[in-house]
C-alpha cells in the first residue's frame, strides 16, 4: 500500500518525562475567567461546593488538571494579597485596572484559591506582585500561606479558618515584568529577582519551586540574562506566546467564520513555538548544561478579537476545531522539548481566551480544547518514545506551508504505549503509516476529534456539536497504515 506519511518509533530509546505540569491551566482575576467561570458564592442558586460551581469543578476533574496558576498575569502584580483575606463583607473592593476598570470584590482570595486545588486535586502555582508590591509584602504573603509556628501571621491564618499551612508548589517573582508588569529590562529585573528572593523564606519542606519571570515570542535575551547572573532560587524561567492568526494585535482574526488563510496562519504562527522554545533552550544550555532550570511556558494559546457586544476587557471567544488542533500541536512541541519545559499553563481555563470551559449564568459547555485536553490526559507524567517521521506532505495556502502532519508517541507508567497524532490540512485526509521496530502492533484504539467544518464549535444551545469519537484500527504483519481525516486529532493506545 502506499503511505504519504511514515512514522518510525524507537521503543528501545527512553526520551523525556512529560512532567503532568505540561498540561496546566492558568485562572485569572479578569472577565469572567473566576467570577461566575468558577466561583459563584456559597449563597447561589447554582449548585456549589464551598463558592467554587460542581458542574464545572467535575468538567475540571475529569480533565486531571495538574496545576491552577492564580491570580495573574497582569493582575498578580498590582493584587495585594491582605486585601484578599478575613470575613468576605470586610475586604475592600478594587478596580480591576488591567481587564475592562471591573469592581474586584476580593471575594476570591488565598483561602478560596487554596480551596479550589484542593478540590482539584491540582499542584498550587502563586504569582507574586512584583510591579507595586515590596519585598516585606512578597515575604510575608509566604509567611501567612506557610508558616507553622505561632508567628502572628500564621496566627492570622488560622484565624481565617486554615489550620495548617497551605502547600505552595510554584512562586514566580512578577509577571511580564517587561511589560505590564512594570516595563522593565532584563537586568533590572534581575536584580530585583535577587533581591525578592533573598527575603522570600518557608518552611524546608514546603519551599516552592521559584520562577522567575522572563520574555515572549522570539525573545531570549531574558532567559541568557538571568540563567548568566541568577545561580541560586531560581528554578525556572517563565516564557509567553500567544498564537494570532494575523500576527497583529490591532486586528487579530475571529474566533469563528474565519477564511482558510486563517486557519493556514494560525497553524503557521502556533508552529512557531518549536523554534522559540528552541533558541531560548539554546541559551539557556550554555549557562547551564545540566538543566537544573526549567522553562515554564506559563501562557499560550489563540488570541481572537473579542466576541461582538462582550466587555472587550473581558478576552472572551469562542472555541472551535482550530483550537483544538492549535492544542495538540502544542502538545507534541512541548513533549519534545519535555528535558526543559516542565510546565506550560494554557490561557486560560475557564471563559477566557482559549478555554476549556464557557458559561453562560447556570449554563456551562466543553469547548473542543478541553477535548484535546482530556484525550492527551494519558501523556501526563508519561515517559516520550522517541520518533521520525518522514515523507509528510506539505499543507500549502498561498505563502504558507507547513507540515500537515505531527505525531508525538509516550509510554506510560504501566507500560502502555500511547501516539497522539494531528492532521492539520484542513482539506484532505492523510494515509500514515506507522512502524515500531521489533514490535507487532495488533491494534490501535482511542478517540478521534474532527469535524465537517474548521470552525465546528459547541453552544449552549448544542453543547455536543463537536465531541471526540470513538477510533479503531487492525495492524497488519505488525505495521498499521492509518487514515487521519482532514483537520483531526488522534489518539490511540497501541496493543
Ligand atoms: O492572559 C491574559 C494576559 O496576557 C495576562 O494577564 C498577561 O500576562 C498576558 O499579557
Amino acid at each position: 500500500t502506499f503511505a504519504a506519511s511514515q512514522i518510525q518509533l524507537d521503543t528501545s530509546t527512553q526520551g523525556a518525562l512529560i512532567n503532568k505540569n505540561i498540561y496546566g491551566q492558568f485562572a485569572e482575576h479578569l472577565g469572567r475567567g473566576i467570577y461566575e467561570g468558577l466561583w459563584v458564592g456559597a449563597e447561589s442558586s447554582i449548585a456549589n461546593t464551598k463558592g467554587w460551581r460542581n458542574d464545572v469543578l467535575s468538567a475540571l476533574k475529569a480533565l486531571h488538571v495538574p496545576l491552577v496558576r492564580w491570580p495573574g498575569g497582569c493582575f498578580a502584580d498590582e493584587y495585594h494579597w491582605r486585601d484578599g483575606i478575613g470575613p468576605r463583607a470586610n475586604r475592600p473592593v478594587k478596580v480591576n485596572t488591567n481587564w475592562g476598570g471591573v469592581e474586584e470584590d476580593n471575594a476570591v482570595g488565598t483561602h478560596e484559591f487554596f480551596e479550589l486545588v484542593e478540590l482539584l486535586g491540582a499542584e498550587a502555582y502563586v504569582n507574586g506582585n512584583l510591579g507595586t508590591g515590596s519585598p516585606q509584602e512578597m515575604a510575608e504573603w509566604l509567611e501567612y500561606m506557610t508558616a507553622e509556628g505561632k508567628s502572628t501571621l500564621a496566627e492570622l491564618r488560622r484565624k481565617n479558618g486554615r489550620e495548617q499551612p497551605f502547600k505552595v508548589d510554584y512562586f514566580a517573582v512578577g509577571n511580564e515584568s517587561w511589560g505590564c508588569g512594570g516595563n522593565m529590562t532584563p537586568d533590572f529585573y534581575t536584580h530585583l529577582y535577587k533581591q525578592y528572593t533573598t527575603f522570600l523564606k518557608t518552611p524546608a519542606h514546603n519551599t516552592p519551586k521559584w520562577i522567575a519571570s522572563g520574555s515572549h515570542s522570539e525573545d531570549t535575551s531574558w532567559a541568557a540574562y538571568l540563567t548568566t547572573h541568577v545561580k541560586q532560587k531560581m528554578d525556572a524561567v517563565s516564557f509567553h506566546y500567544y498564537t494570532l492568526p494575523t500576527g497583529k494585535w490591532e486586528k487579530k482574526g475571529a474566533a469563528l467564520q474565519f477564511p482558510e488563510a486563517e486557519w493556514a496562519s494560525t497553524m503557521q504562527r502556533t508552529l512557531a513555538m518549536d523554534g522559540f522554545i528552541r533558541n531560548n533552550k539554546a541559551v539557556m544550555d550554555k549557562q547551564d548544561p545540566e538543566k537544573k532550570v526549567g522553562f515554564y511556558v506559563d501562557e499560550w494559546g489563540t488570541w481572537y478579537d473579542v466576541e461582538k457586544g462582550e466587555n472587550p476587557g473581558f478576552l472572551y471567544q469562542q472555541n472551535s476545531l482550530r483550537d483544538a488542533v492549535v492544542a495538540a500541536l502544542n502538545f507534541h512541541i512541548f513533549h519534545q522539548h519535555a528535558d526543559r519545559v516542565h510546565m506550560t499553563n494554557i490561557a486560560q481555563m475557564v471563559n477566557v481566551l482559549q478555554a476549556m470551559i464557557l458559561t453562560d449564568k447556570e449554563k456551562m459547555l466543553l469547548t473542543p480544547t478541553y477535548h484535546a485536553y482530556k484525550m492527551y490526559v494519558p501523556f501526563q507524567d508519561a515517559t516520550s518514545v522517541p520518533l521520525k517521521l518522514t515523507g509528510v506532505p506539505q499543507y500549502q495556502v498561498g505563502d504558507i506551508s507547513v507540515p500537515a502532519v505531527s505525531a508525538t508517541a509516550a509510554r506510560t507508567k504501566n507500560g502502555e504505549l500511547y501516539l497522539g497524532l494531528v492532521n492539520l490540512n484542513p482539506n484532505q485526509s492523510e494515509t500514515t503509516e506507522i512502524n515500531l521496530a521489533g514490535i507487532v502492533i495488533a491494534s490501535v484504539s482511542g478517540q478521534l476529534l474532527t469535524a465537517a467544518q474548521m470552525d465546528a464549535h459547541n453552544t449552549f444551545e448544542k453543547p455536543h456539536a463537536i465531541e471526540p469519537k470513538p477510533f479503531s484500527a487492525k495492524g497488519n504483519n505488525g505495521r498499521l497504515t492509518l487514515q487521519l481525516p482532514a483537520k483531526s486529532v488522534l489518539v490511540v493506545k497501541v496493543q
